[in-house]
């Protein structure tokens, strides 16, 4: 089937800021986007996975004057660092979106006329304050209640030169007063209570579907959506002097990337197809912005909003979030060194419930990969390719199909009963957005092969075959029975851990099938062919001592 013919799934992160180095927090929504990505390219769907980066605003220019060049050139310079650390991390994103390129721009120029024509755009003065590392604005009653929890818990809520404190980030708050154009996001209230009704699962997971529905039940104020003081930013068209207020600028990403604003039949197709957006990835600092704002911005340019907004936790490192500000952050890269790529990806998605927050250190990333990959994975493995190549010259054994159901009843086989249903409650995990929940399915099979080995002891039914050819049919059912299981897993983890998986797929002398599979049918019991060359090869996971940490 032509991807054409397939349903289109659009799944989308955050455009990541350019002040910093893409780190564990960025690398962890851009490794579950790309898992989705994955499976659902597996699943028969037209998967078109977006991420990018946000390169304007007051911030970028801020930084860009310290450094003594021009906001474009320090954009330009750190955008290859983030192209980088996504191609060392195997992240399959089909495009790539920059706030500075011209598709958007024009996109965002159009986006305000029409936010405009329909009249939810005017100019008035703002006061208020204004916080630049996160280029985010904070009401009055936001810095009164920040104010309030500090003094109960003891802590200051202004800097020593009197200036409040960000709520968010700490940092102090810088005062703005300019006149501004204004997004009526105050007239949307009651469309965006019935639209987050109507849409139950547009906001995941519920914890966050509530906090955002209070927050709009308590009332919406009109958003400043444009800046005169600098202009780092999109030039609005029919108000000279203002540039779009950089979050409203940014939002608009998802819908330019895929065409939104282009003169260009073909680009304007691509729209129509793949809009609305089955998911857009957040971290759970950012969900007013894309479950209020964003939607409510899309209803005044008559767009629809998309269906599902995931929004996962922090991770923490000994109890604080980790950020590059704390200085706590371990490097994406340095991990990859120790625990290999696919390693690193597995660590993130199993251990850490996707939507909760999740305290991560390397003494229990080097647990799991032990545990998990190292131990159970790996050696499952090993112990398999060694012992087709020690009793069978290497090659996936043969056996009639009379004998292998004959022995199916005789024996019994745990393997085949287990991966029976198994396509089912993994994939109803991973559409759940639950990689825990999916990678603990492909586990058990992983689990029960590596006690099956033990159960059925090939050695012993080597030993036995030299004098019965009973025992020599025997052992190739168990060891066919354990190869299976074996390049099912490696399906199951694909998403996860793609080079492990085409590794092993490489190894049982199967295609590099991944991309194009039909992963229901792939995962049917019996698709390893007989007689199939098995390469050992070096183990997969080698095993991690205390003293490589
Ligand atoms: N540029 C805005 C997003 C605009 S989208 C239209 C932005 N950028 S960011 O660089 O700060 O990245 C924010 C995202 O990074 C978070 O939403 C989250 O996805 C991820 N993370 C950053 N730190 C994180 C943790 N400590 N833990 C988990 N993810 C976090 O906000």
């Amino acid at each position: 089937m032509s991807n054409t013919e397939k349903p289109s799934y659009y799944l989308t992160t955050p455009i990541y800021y350019v002040n910093g180095v893409p780190h564990l927090g960025t690398a962890y929504t851009t490794i579950a986007a790309d898992a989705l990505a994955r499976f659902a390219r597996m699943d028969g769907l037209d998967a078109w996975y977006l991420t990018g980066l946000d390169e304007h605003g007051q911030k970028v220019a801020q930084e860009a004057e310290k450094a003594g060049v021009s906001p474009q050139d320090w954009v330009d310079s750190v955008a290859p660092k983030f192209l980088e650390a996504w191609k060392a991390l195997n992240i399959s994103n089909d495009d790539f979106i920059r706030t500075t390129e011209e598709r958007h721009i024009t996109g965002v120029q159009r986006f305000f006329e029409k936010m405009r024509e329909n009249g939810y755009i005017y100019q008035d003065t703002y006061a208020g304050y204004y916080c630049v590392p996160d280029e985010t604005f904070f009401t009055d009653e936001q810095l009164a209640e920040f104010d309030e929890k500090n003094k109960a818990e003891g802590q200051p809520s202004v800097s020593e030169d009197g200036a409040p404190l960000c709520p968010d980030c700490q940092r102090p708050l810088t005062f703005v007063q300019e006149d501004n154009l204004f997004f009526r996001l105050s007239a949307f209230q009651d469309r965006l209570l019935a639209y987050y009704e109507e849409n139950p699962s547009f906001i995941c997971p519920e914890i966050r579907r509530n906090e955002v529905v209070s927050f709009v039940r308590s009332g919406l104020k009109d958003l400043s959506v444009s800046r005169t003081t600098f202009d780092w930013g999109v030039p609005i068209t029919f108000a000279p002097g203002h540039v779009s207020y950089v979050w409203v600028d940014a939002l608009i990403n998802y819908i330019t990337a895929i065409g939104y604003g282009s003169d260009d039949p073909e680009k304007q197709a691509q729209f129509k197809r793949r809009w609305p957006s089955q998911v857009q990835f957040v971290g759970k600092d950012i969900i007013r912005f894309h479950c209020v704002i964003w939607p409510a911005m899309l209803m005044a340019a008559d767009i629809e909003p998309p269906e599902k907004v995931f929004a996962h936790g922090f991770l923490l490192t000994k109890g604080e979030k980790m950020s590059k500000s704390r200085g706590n952050a371990m490097s994406p890269a340095q991990l990859c060194e120790i625990f290999s790529v696919d390693g690193y990806r597995f660590y993130f998605l199993t251990d850490v419930q996707f939507g909760a927050d999740g305290s991560i250190s390397l003494e229990r990333m080097a647990q799991v990969y032990n545990a998990d990959l190292a131990n159970s994975w790996g050696n499952l493995c090993s112990r398999a390719f060694n012992m087709t190549g020690k009793y069978f010259d290497g090659l996936v054994p043969t056996l009639s199909a009379d004998t292998a159901e004959r022995l199916s009843k005789e024996l019994g086989n745990p393997l085949a009963s287990l991966a029976e249903g198994l396509y089912g409650r993994y994939a109803a995990a991973m559409r759940e957005v639950d990689y825990s929940g999916a990678l603990a399915e492909a586990k058990k099979l992983v689990d029960r092969a590596n006690l099956y080995v033990e159960e059925s002891a090939p050695w012993n039914l080597a030993k036995a075959a030299t004098e019965e050819p009973a025992a020599e049919e025997s052992l190739a059912f168990v060891l066919y029975n354990i190869l299976e299981a074996i390049r099912i897993v490696a399906l199951l983890f694909a998403p996860v851990m793609p080079e492990t998986s085409a590794e092993v797929f490489r190894r049982l002398g199967l295609g590099d099938v991944f991309e194009t599979c039909d992963l229901e049918q792939s995962v049917g019991w019996g698709g390893l062919p007989a007689g199939n060359t098995v390469e050992i090869g070096a183990p997969l996971f080698p095993r991690l001592k205390e003293d490589e940490l």
